[in-house]
């Protein structure tokens, strides 16, 4: 299975490339970056990773998968542990199953944020949130032969995101409570989809990577700069998660980084926020 997206390039055919959860921001964003290569984007309508692929995709013959699908609710997987598992570990294994070389997804949210300086790959995980779990649960079921891309905090111009979301309430309100104790590094999903295009066609060895933004910040400094790049005059009452009291506990201070040679090195996340506000047009 080593190399066998090569193969594509040697015979002169186009690399055939499957997009689950395609949906969503990180799986457009991957559209994007590898619109050159014959892409099967699926999204949920098209294929719930809950079930097994239909006969179609299992005799795709894909050169590469690039496994979006998750279920990202975080605090809802406190309630629903097992559906959450049941896409982020059940699924992943029916995408495994495939066969095809795999590049799977996961989180700062593997680490319990008590480190005190920021995670590299050989860090052991300890997730203190169901979503956590599944997300760690999912990395041991992707496959020892898997690259697995851990991120963090990801943003694009769709979807759900905390970039969108403050956007929409700078416009509405004169003041918005952010969290200013948990830190991050916010990565921007084209940033990141150019990242992964450079793990994958680099050759570079499978196994876990850290891909994620440049620097790093709290949630109330995002909000920030966010209002100033936007232009929107609202302000940002500083509060800590515990007034938030939000159902899922998430790592306080989960910045990632690579200790792997060759890895992906990522913009900052203020260019990447300038990146993200210019295809919103703002
Ligand atoms: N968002 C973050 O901050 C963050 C941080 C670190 C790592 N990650 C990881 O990065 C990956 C991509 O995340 P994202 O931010 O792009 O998430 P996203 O925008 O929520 O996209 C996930 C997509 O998967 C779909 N999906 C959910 N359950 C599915 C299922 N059973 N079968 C097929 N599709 C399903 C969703 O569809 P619906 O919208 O219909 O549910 C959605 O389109 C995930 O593995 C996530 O865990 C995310």
């Amino acid at each position: 299975m080593e190399h066998e997206h090569t193969d594509s390039v040697r015979t002169g055919r186009r690399r055939r490339v499957l997009i689950t959860g395609a949906g969503g921001q990180l799986g457009r964003a991957l559209q994007d970056v590898f619109s050159e290569d014959d892409l099967v984007a699926l999204a949920r309508e098209d294929w719930d990773v809950t079930s097994p692929p239909s006969d179609t995709v299992s005799q795709g013959k894909f050169d590469l998968v690039l496994h979006t699908a998750a279920w990202t609710d975080v605090d809802g997987a406190e309630t629903d542990p097992e559906a959450a598992a049941a896409a982020n570990v059940g699924g992943t294994a029916n995408v495994a199953g495939l066969g095809a070389p795999l590049v799977a997804f996961s989180s700062d949210y593997v680490f319990d944020g008590r480190k005190g300086e920021p995670y590299v790959e050989s860090d052991r995980p300890n997730p203190l949130s169901a979503y956590g779990r599944t997300k760690l649960h999912g990395e041991a079921t992707a496959d020892s032969d898997a690259w697995v891309v851990r991120s963090s905090w990801l943003f694009g111009a769709t979807g759900h995101n905390f970039v969108r979301t403050m956007l929409r309430l700078g416009a509405e309100r004169e003041e918005v409570a952010v969290v200013d104790d948990q830190r991050g590094c916010p990565t921007f999903v084209g940033h990141l989809a150019v990242g992964v295009r450079e793990l994958v066609d680099g050759e570079r060895a499978r196994g876990i990577w850290h891909v994620a933004a440049g620097g790093d910040c709290t949630w109330a400094e995002l909000a920030e700069a966010i209002f100033v790049d936007a232009g929107i005059a609202c302000r940002v009452r500083r509060i800590s998660t515990e007034e938030l009291g939000r159902p899922a506990p998430r790592p306080a201070h989960a910045i990632l980084r690579s200790e792997r040679e060759g890895a992906p090195v990522l913009p900052h996340w203020r260019e990447g926020l300038r990146a993200c506000l210019e295809q919103l047009g703002r």
